[in-house]
């Protein structure tokens, strides 16, 4: 399978950038920018990545984003992460970016969007990978802070295709950023929202119905309202689900208990995502590798997460339609 699953075109819809930050690239950003991290080698920080609940990773995630100051620190960053599509045949991906998270230590936005759009941009005339980019507002600070976020962004609107909501989802529920969510929908901006990682199924409700999210990021405790899922199944609303991510953060035990595919055989649409890869084992093909190696899958089944990610993804149907070719081609070939 694993020769099955390296060579299966894949699409990324739920990857924090700020989460792609290697050991190796943090100690040579803190060395170009003079900034003083509590770590002596890469070794020491990949042993501090021990993790409890969301919170606990937040912490260290928030900590390790210190190095990056200047656009070319983003654009090495996202540059990095291409790289690990290109090797590991992902051929579309859909951003998150935290603002808020360099915005607060001085770091104006335009210095962020323009690393990370170069790096976009060049991955797109160089390695034939597209992409998005999807501006997150951290839930753990206020509406307001988040507005004024928006408000920076809004010049820059053409390189956004949609906004998005992560950080602690515990006591900040989606409808604190109901107003700001309407701005962006009347922006023409698309909407998703992280839900039901560690907050209950009701978190995955609201933000479809208050935030009007075009798909939920994680989703995974919708299995605890049956109404819920049978409706997640009947409208096919995503769930961009991160399996190492979710083992990582013990919202399950471990893989044999995840429930991706049990999702998967009810009918929803649900997609295999690495999330904070370098925080939490590995990239595209160890998210896939961990979910065959732990469940009964084929190849068809494991294909459909690529084609449902195809199916949840923000292009146009033409790409769809290629892309849904390109998979289905290599489906006839692969058996
Ligand atoms: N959940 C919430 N916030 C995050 C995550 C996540 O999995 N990753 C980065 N920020
Ligand atoms: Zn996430």
């Amino acid at each position: 399978m694993q020769k099955f699953i390296q060579k299966l075109p894949k699409i990324e819809l739920h990857l924090h950038i700020e989460g792609t930050l290697e050991p190796e690239l943090m100690f040579e950003l803190a060395k170009r920018n003079q900034v003083e991290i509590p770590y002596s080698t890469p070794e020491e920080v990949k042993n501090a990545y021990q993790f409890t609940d969301l919170q606990s990773f937040l912490d260290i995630y928030y900590q390790g984003a210190n190095v990056l100051l200047h656009e070319q620190d983003f654009f090495d960053l996202t540059w990095a992460y291409l790289q690990h599509c290109h090797e590991e045949n992902v051929i579309h991906t859909e951003i998150f970016f935290d603002p808020q998270t360099h915005t607060s230590r001085g770091i104006p936005f335009k210095t962020v969007i323009q690393g990370i759009s170069r790096a976009l941009e060049q991955a797109r005339t160089e390695l034939g990978i597209s992409s998005q980019l999807i501006m997150c507002f951290l839930r753990h600070l206020s509406e307001e802070d988040a507005i004024e976020t928006f408000n920076q962004a809004l010049p820059y609107k053409t390189l956004i295709a949609g906004v998005g909501l992560d950080s602690s989802e515990q006591g900040h529920p989606p409808e604190k950023f109901s107003k700001v969510f309407a701005m962006a929908r009347n922006e023409g901006l698309l909407t998703v929202a992280h839900a039901g990682e560690e907050g209950p199924a009701e978190n995955i409700i609201t933000a479809i119905n208050d935030l009007g999210v075009s798909r939920v990021d994680h989703g995974v405790r919708c299995v605890e309202d049956k109404k819920l899922v049978r409706q997640l199944a009947e409208t096919r609303m995503p769930l961009t689900v991160c399996p190492l991510s979710n083992i990582k953060l013990c919202v399950f035990e471990n893989m044999q208990q995840h429930n991706i595919t049990d999702l998967l055989k009810k009918g929803l649409c649900v997609t295999i995502n690495s999330d904070d890869p370098a925080y939490f084992g590995g990239y595209m093909n160890a998210n896939f590798m961990a979910v065959a190696g732990a469940h009964e899958l084929n190849k068809n089944e494991l294909a459909q997460f690529t084609l449902n990610a195809i199916e949840a993804s923000f292009i146009t149907e033409e790409e769809k339609d290629a892309m849904t070719k390109l998979v289905l081609d290599y489906l006839a070939t692969a058996h």
